[in-house]
Protein backbone atom coordinates (compact mmCIF):
# COMPACT_ATOMS: atom_id res chain seq x y z
CA UNK A 1 0.00 0.00 0.00
CA UNK A 2 1.24 3.05 -0.79
CA UNK A 3 1.31 5.99 2.59
CA UNK A 4 2.37 8.83 2.99
CA UNK A 5 2.82 10.50 6.64
CA UNK A 6 3.04 14.40 7.13
CA UNK A 7 5.34 14.71 10.51
CA UNK A 8 8.44 12.40 11.29
CA UNK A 9 8.83 12.76 15.06
CA UNK A 10 7.90 10.49 17.06
CA UNK A 11 4.52 9.18 16.06
CA UNK A 12 5.22 9.32 12.30
CA UNK A 13 8.52 8.17 12.31
CA UNK A 14 7.44 4.91 14.03
CA UNK A 15 4.93 4.36 11.95
CA UNK A 16 6.82 4.99 8.84
CA UNK A 17 9.52 2.21 9.97
CA UNK A 18 6.74 0.17 10.62
CA UNK A 19 5.10 0.36 8.07
CA UNK A 20 8.19 -0.07 5.75
CA UNK A 21 8.96 -3.33 7.50
CA UNK A 22 5.47 -4.44 6.82
CA UNK A 23 6.39 -4.13 3.14
CA UNK A 24 4.31 -0.99 2.56
CA UNK A 25 6.16 1.96 0.64
CA UNK A 26 5.68 5.17 2.67
CA UNK A 27 6.60 8.60 1.77
CA UNK A 28 7.07 11.02 4.40
CA UNK A 29 7.74 15.18 5.51
CA UNK A 30 8.04 17.68 8.02
CA UNK A 31 7.73 21.40 8.67
CA UNK A 32 11.66 22.22 7.39
CA UNK A 33 11.57 20.45 3.58
CA UNK A 34 12.82 17.07 2.41
CA UNK A 35 16.56 17.83 2.59
CA UNK A 36 16.13 17.71 6.33
CA UNK A 37 14.61 14.35 6.20
CA UNK A 38 16.59 12.66 3.56
CA UNK A 39 19.12 10.94 6.60
CA UNK A 40 16.16 9.62 8.69
CA UNK A 41 13.87 8.59 5.25
CA UNK A 42 16.92 6.96 4.42
CA UNK A 43 17.54 4.75 7.74
CA UNK A 44 13.91 4.12 7.80
CA UNK A 45 12.94 3.48 3.98
CA UNK A 46 11.08 5.95 3.12
CA UNK A 47 11.10 8.49 0.42
CA UNK A 48 11.42 12.29 2.31
CA UNK A 49 9.32 14.46 0.15
CA UNK A 50 7.62 18.16 0.48
CA UNK A 51 3.96 18.05 2.21
CA UNK A 52 2.76 18.26 -1.94
CA UNK A 53 3.94 14.97 -3.09
CA UNK A 54 3.54 13.20 0.21
CA UNK A 55 -0.15 12.91 -0.68
CA UNK A 56 0.03 11.80 -3.89
CA UNK A 57 -1.04 8.52 -4.77
CA UNK A 58 -1.47 6.89 -1.41
CA UNK A 59 -4.06 5.20 -0.29
CA UNK A 60 -3.65 6.18 3.12
CA UNK A 61 -2.20 9.81 4.13
CA UNK A 62 -1.45 10.23 8.18
CA UNK A 63 -1.26 13.50 9.61
CA UNK A 64 0.64 13.07 12.59
CA UNK A 65 1.58 16.69 13.55
CA UNK A 66 1.17 19.07 16.78
CA UNK A 67 -2.35 20.09 16.81
CA UNK A 68 -1.46 24.11 16.58
CA UNK A 69 0.45 23.21 12.95
CA UNK A 70 -2.54 21.39 11.54
CA UNK A 71 -4.22 25.19 10.58
CA UNK A 72 -0.27 26.01 8.62
CA UNK A 73 -1.18 22.84 6.49
CA UNK A 74 -1.92 24.14 2.43
CA UNK A 75 -5.75 24.91 2.50
CA UNK A 76 -6.19 23.02 -0.41
CA UNK A 77 -3.64 20.19 0.29
CA UNK A 78 -6.57 17.58 0.13
CA UNK A 79 -8.88 19.14 -2.25
CA UNK A 80 -8.07 17.00 -5.38
CA UNK A 81 -7.92 13.37 -3.12
CA UNK A 82 -9.76 10.44 -4.62
CA UNK A 83 -12.76 9.28 -2.53
CA UNK A 84 -11.06 6.03 -1.59
CA UNK A 85 -8.30 7.85 0.51
CA UNK A 86 -7.91 7.17 3.83
CA UNK A 87 -6.56 10.61 5.87
CA UNK A 88 -5.73 9.41 9.22
CA UNK A 89 -5.08 11.37 12.38
CA UNK A 90 -3.12 10.34 15.01
CA UNK A 91 -3.31 13.99 16.69
CA UNK A 92 -4.32 15.39 20.28
CA UNK A 93 -5.17 18.96 22.10
CA UNK A 94 -2.56 20.16 25.02
CA UNK A 95 -3.94 23.63 25.19
CA UNK A 96 -1.52 24.17 28.39
CA UNK A 97 1.48 21.85 26.94
CA UNK A 98 2.12 22.57 23.32
CA UNK A 99 -0.65 23.77 21.04
CA UNK A 100 -2.21 26.76 23.25
CA UNK A 101 -5.91 27.42 23.38
CA UNK A 102 -7.79 27.07 19.93
CA UNK A 103 -11.32 28.27 20.36
CA UNK A 104 -12.50 26.66 17.50
CA UNK A 105 -11.62 23.15 18.79
CA UNK A 106 -12.73 24.47 22.18
CA UNK A 107 -16.19 25.31 20.75
CA UNK A 108 -17.41 21.14 20.23
CA UNK A 109 -14.20 19.75 22.52
CA UNK A 110 -14.05 17.05 20.16
CA UNK A 111 -10.05 17.23 18.79
CA UNK A 112 -10.90 15.34 15.08
CA UNK A 113 -14.03 17.11 14.64
CA UNK A 114 -12.33 20.58 14.17
CA UNK A 115 -9.12 18.63 12.50
CA UNK A 116 -11.58 17.58 9.61
CA UNK A 117 -13.03 20.67 9.40
CA UNK A 118 -9.24 22.62 8.77
CA UNK A 119 -8.23 19.42 6.74
CA UNK A 120 -11.61 20.09 4.55
CA UNK A 121 -11.77 15.93 4.65
CA UNK A 122 -13.51 13.06 6.91
CA UNK A 123 -10.24 11.69 8.98
CA UNK A 124 -9.95 8.56 10.60
CA UNK A 125 -8.70 8.71 14.73
CA UNK A 126 -6.36 5.99 15.38
CA UNK A 127 -2.99 6.09 17.19
CA UNK A 128 -3.78 9.04 19.39
CA UNK A 129 -4.20 6.87 21.93
CA UNK A 130 -1.07 5.14 22.60
CA UNK A 131 2.61 6.24 23.92
CA UNK A 132 5.21 6.79 21.52
CA UNK A 133 7.39 4.62 23.64
CA UNK A 134 4.70 1.55 23.53
CA UNK A 135 4.13 2.15 19.40
CA UNK A 136 7.81 1.43 19.39
CA UNK A 137 7.63 -2.19 20.64
CA UNK A 138 6.63 -4.36 18.59
CA UNK A 139 2.99 -5.50 18.22
CA UNK A 140 1.66 -8.82 19.39
CA UNK A 141 0.05 -11.34 17.88
CA UNK A 142 -4.16 -11.77 16.93
CA UNK A 143 -4.99 -14.11 19.83
CA UNK A 144 -2.78 -12.79 22.47
CA UNK A 145 -3.96 -11.99 25.77
CA UNK A 146 -2.21 -8.88 26.28
CA UNK A 147 -1.82 -7.61 22.89
CA UNK A 148 -3.09 -4.09 22.98
CA UNK A 149 -6.20 -2.88 21.89
CA UNK A 150 -6.51 0.73 19.85
CA UNK A 151 -9.58 2.76 19.50
CA UNK A 152 -10.33 3.87 16.15
CA UNK A 153 -13.27 6.36 14.91
CA UNK A 154 -14.52 8.15 11.45
CA UNK A 155 -17.50 8.40 9.59
CA UNK A 156 -17.12 6.04 7.03
CA UNK A 157 -17.36 2.10 7.60
CA UNK A 158 -15.15 0.97 4.93
CA UNK A 159 -12.39 3.33 5.74
CA UNK A 160 -12.02 2.47 9.36
CA UNK A 161 -12.37 -1.35 8.32
CA UNK A 162 -9.12 -0.72 6.11
CA UNK A 163 -7.82 0.78 8.78
CA UNK A 164 -8.64 -2.32 11.52
CA UNK A 165 -6.55 -4.32 9.30
CA UNK A 166 -3.45 -2.19 9.47
CA UNK A 167 -3.90 -1.50 12.53
CA UNK A 168 -3.88 -5.52 13.00
CA UNK A 169 -1.03 -5.72 11.05
CA UNK A 170 0.72 -3.36 13.17
CA UNK A 171 0.42 -6.02 16.12
CA UNK A 172 -3.01 -4.41 17.67
CA UNK A 173 -6.51 -4.98 17.70
CA UNK A 174 -8.96 -2.50 17.17
CA UNK A 175 -12.04 -1.03 19.15
CA UNK A 176 -14.53 0.42 16.65
CA UNK A 177 -15.68 3.60 18.68
CA UNK A 178 -17.96 4.71 15.54
CA UNK A 179 -18.37 8.15 14.30
CA UNK A 180 -15.91 11.09 14.95
CA UNK A 181 -18.57 12.83 16.96
CA UNK A 182 -17.86 9.97 19.60
CA UNK A 183 -13.98 10.36 18.97
CA UNK A 184 -14.38 11.97 22.33
CA UNK A 185 -14.11 8.90 24.06
CA UNK A 186 -10.52 8.39 22.88
CA UNK A 187 -9.27 12.08 23.49
CA UNK A 188 -6.49 13.09 26.36
CA UNK A 189 -8.05 12.69 30.06
CA UNK A 190 -10.41 9.83 29.33
CA UNK A 191 -10.12 6.31 30.85
CA UNK A 192 -8.37 4.41 27.83
CA UNK A 193 -5.72 6.99 26.88
CA UNK A 194 -2.46 5.41 26.69
CA UNK A 195 -3.32 2.84 28.92
CA UNK A 196 -1.76 0.09 26.95
CA UNK A 197 -4.92 -2.24 27.85
CA UNK A 198 -6.41 -5.16 25.54
CA UNK A 199 -9.50 -5.61 23.74
CA UNK A 200 -11.92 -6.37 26.86
CA UNK A 201 -10.68 -3.84 29.09
CA UNK A 202 -10.76 -1.21 26.52
CA UNK A 203 -14.65 -2.25 25.79
CA UNK A 204 -15.64 -2.19 29.64
CA UNK A 205 -14.08 1.32 29.33
CA UNK A 206 -15.85 2.71 26.94
CA UNK A 207 -19.19 0.87 27.84
CA UNK A 208 -18.73 2.89 31.16
CA UNK A 209 -18.36 6.30 29.47
CA UNK A 210 -22.05 6.02 28.00
CA UNK A 211 -23.00 7.87 24.44
CA UNK A 212 -23.48 11.63 25.83
CA UNK A 213 -20.62 14.07 25.51
CA UNK A 214 -22.09 16.66 26.88
CA UNK A 215 -22.33 14.19 30.13
CA UNK A 216 -18.54 13.11 29.96
CA UNK A 217 -17.19 16.08 29.09
CA UNK A 218 -16.53 18.21 32.03
CA UNK A 219 -14.75 14.97 33.86
CA UNK A 220 -12.55 14.66 30.82
CA UNK A 221 -11.87 17.59 29.85
CA UNK A 222 -10.90 18.71 33.85
CA UNK A 223 -8.81 15.26 34.01
CA UNK A 224 -6.77 16.54 30.56
CA UNK A 225 -6.18 19.99 32.43
CA UNK A 226 -4.99 17.90 35.36
CA UNK A 227 -3.38 15.98 33.77
CA UNK A 228 -1.02 18.47 31.65
CA UNK A 229 -0.40 20.61 35.03
CA UNK A 230 1.34 17.13 36.22
CA UNK A 231 2.93 16.25 33.35
CA UNK A 232 4.05 19.89 33.10
CA UNK A 233 5.72 19.82 36.19
CA UNK A 234 6.38 15.73 36.99
CA UNK A 235 5.97 13.29 34.06
CA UNK A 236 6.79 10.73 35.86
CA UNK A 237 4.31 11.31 38.50
CA UNK A 238 1.49 11.72 36.22
CA UNK A 239 2.72 8.03 34.22
CA UNK A 240 2.73 6.45 37.37
CA UNK A 241 -0.69 7.39 38.33
CA UNK A 242 -2.41 5.84 35.08
CA UNK A 243 -4.90 3.50 35.72
N1 LIG B 1 4.45 11.35 21.26
C1 LIG B 1 3.45 10.56 21.65
O1 LIG B 1 3.62 9.69 22.54
C2 LIG B 1 2.09 10.70 20.99
C3 LIG B 1 1.19 9.63 21.16
C4 LIG B 1 -0.03 9.68 20.51
C5 LIG B 1 -0.37 10.78 19.75
N2 LIG B 1 0.49 11.83 19.64
C6 LIG B 1 0.05 13.01 18.85
O2 LIG B 1 0.47 12.80 17.51
C7 LIG B 1 0.90 14.05 16.94
C8 LIG B 1 2.39 13.95 16.61
O3 LIG B 1 3.09 13.71 17.82
P1 LIG B 1 4.67 13.47 17.88
O4 LIG B 1 4.97 13.16 19.30
O5 LIG B 1 5.08 12.53 16.81
O6 LIG B 1 5.19 14.93 17.54
P2 LIG B 1 6.69 15.41 17.36
O7 LIG B 1 7.64 14.35 17.76
O8 LIG B 1 6.78 16.75 18.00
O9 LIG B 1 6.82 15.60 15.77
C9 LIG B 1 6.00 16.50 15.09
C10 LIG B 1 6.33 16.41 13.62
O10 LIG B 1 5.40 17.25 12.93
C11 LIG B 1 6.12 17.97 11.95
N3 LIG B 1 5.38 19.17 11.56
C12 LIG B 1 4.97 20.20 12.32
N4 LIG B 1 4.31 21.11 11.57
C13 LIG B 1 4.28 20.62 10.32
C14 LIG B 1 3.76 21.08 9.09
N5 LIG B 1 3.10 22.26 9.02
N6 LIG B 1 3.95 20.35 7.97
C15 LIG B 1 4.61 19.15 8.03
N7 LIG B 1 5.12 18.65 9.17
C16 LIG B 1 4.97 19.38 10.30
C17 LIG B 1 7.44 18.28 12.62
O11 LIG B 1 8.37 18.70 11.67
P3 LIG B 1 9.90 19.10 12.10
O12 LIG B 1 10.57 17.79 12.37
O13 LIG B 1 10.41 19.80 10.87
O14 LIG B 1 9.77 19.97 13.31
C18 LIG B 1 7.73 16.92 13.25
O15 LIG B 1 8.32 16.06 12.32
C19 LIG B 1 0.60 15.11 18.00
O16 LIG B 1 -0.67 15.65 17.79
C20 LIG B 1 0.62 14.32 19.30
O17 LIG B 1 -0.14 14.93 20.31
C21 LIG B 1 1.74 11.79 20.23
Amino acid sequence: MNIGIIGSGQIGSCLASKFVKLGHSVSMTNSRGPASLKQLAGEIGAEAATVEEVVKNKKVIIVSIPQKNVADLPKDLFKDLPDDVIVIDTGNYYPALRDGIIPALEQSGIDSLWVQEQLGIPVIKVFNSIFATSLKEPGRPKGEKDRIALAVSGDDIKAREIVFDLVDELGYDSFDIGTIAQSWKQQPGGSIFCRDINLDELKKRVDAMGSEWSEMRDKIVGQHHADEALMATDFPAWLKNLK
